[in-house]
């Protein structure tokens, strides 16, 4: 059976919600799987440096997410980290980005962060209006991220 042919058979009204799902009713939302997540708040974790999920900090840019921080090897060789929750709708989609200098991400809605925590979207662009960002110390080949 052709395209045309099965699209007749099944009538307008199926044949339109096949050709255009989408339409009026889906927003980028509906496609990230999420949201309503609480900022993360009492973190204080240790993070060994040598361990394998660590591995991806021994180059600068590179960043992992554990207990829903980014924890970040900046390009400066600094650690830093973030919450991976975004304070616009919750979503954990922060991530680390090494453009700009290294900056903070949402894809979500694209709230953009500096390391600070401070957003860099024009006034009123961004949807997000903070990034909790917490401390780091390396301490022995160990790595702790606390507030
Ligand atoms: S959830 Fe909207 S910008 Fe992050």
């Amino acid at each position: 059976m052709e395209r045309k042919q099965f699209l007749r058979s099944l009538g307008a009204g199926a044949a339109f919600a096949i050709a255009f799902p989408c339409l009026g009713a889906c927003s980028q939302e509906d496609e990230v799987e999420g949201g309503n997540a609480p900022v993360p708040s009492g973190v204080d974790f240790a993070l060994d440096l040598d361990a394998p999920e660590a591995a991806v900090l021994a180059k600068k840019g590179g960043f992992i997410t554990k207990n829903s921080v980014v924890v970040v090897n900046n390009l400066e060789g600094n650690f830093v980290a973030a919450s991976q929750v975004c304070s616009h709708q919750g979503y954990e989609e922060v991530r680390f980005l090494d453009k700009e200098g290294g900056i903070f991400y949402c894809g979500v809605h694209g709230s953009r962060f500096e390391q600070s925590g401070k957003p860099m979207n024009k006034v009123d662009a961004s949807p997000a209006k903070f990034l909790k960002v917490f401390k780091t110390e390396v301490s022995g080949g160990v790595l702790r991220v606390f507030e």
